[in-house]
């Protein structure tokens, strides 16, 4: 009876191997690494981010603090998790405690946050900032 079980289980974990090879290789493609990253990733266009400022949008801030360089943040604030919601020419502010964050890179301008934003990746590609 046990090696009936155990010949179970190795047909199992044969299939699931099969399976994982072919996933595996549909993942390589090109055309699969595109789509993996377009779902992840939050396109803005970069007319709508100002110089000096920048804007929330979604779970992601974006920020132009001089011109033509981006920055990008999550949004969540790391002090008890609100979404920051207001982006000026002097901080990220976060309307449940009053937290403020730098513009450049985040960090903590006004407590009671102890730790800064979360840093994302903004590129621009064409008229938009790709955050990542
Ligand atoms: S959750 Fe942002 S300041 Fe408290």
């Amino acid at each position: 009876m046990t090696t009936t079980r155990r010949s179970a289980m190795s047909l199992a974990a044969v299939g699931g191997t099969g399976l994982l090879s072919a996933c595996g290789g549909d993942q390589g493609s090109p055309a699969g690494d595109s789509s993996d990253e377009a779902a992840s990733s939050v396109r803005v266009p970069v007319a709508d981010v100002p110089e000096g400022g920048g804007l929330v949008q979604g779970q992601v801030v974006v920020t132009q603090p001089s011109a033509g360089e981006f920055k990008a943040f999550d949004a969540r604030c790391p002090h008890q998790g609100c979404a920051v919601n207001k982006v000026t020419t002097e901080s990220i502010a976060c309307p449940c405690h009053g937290s403020q964050f730098a513009l450049t890179d985040g960090s903590v301008a006004q407590g009671p946050a102890t730790e800064g934003l979360t840093a994302r990746t903004a590129t621009v590609d064409g008229a938009d900032v790709v955050v990542s």
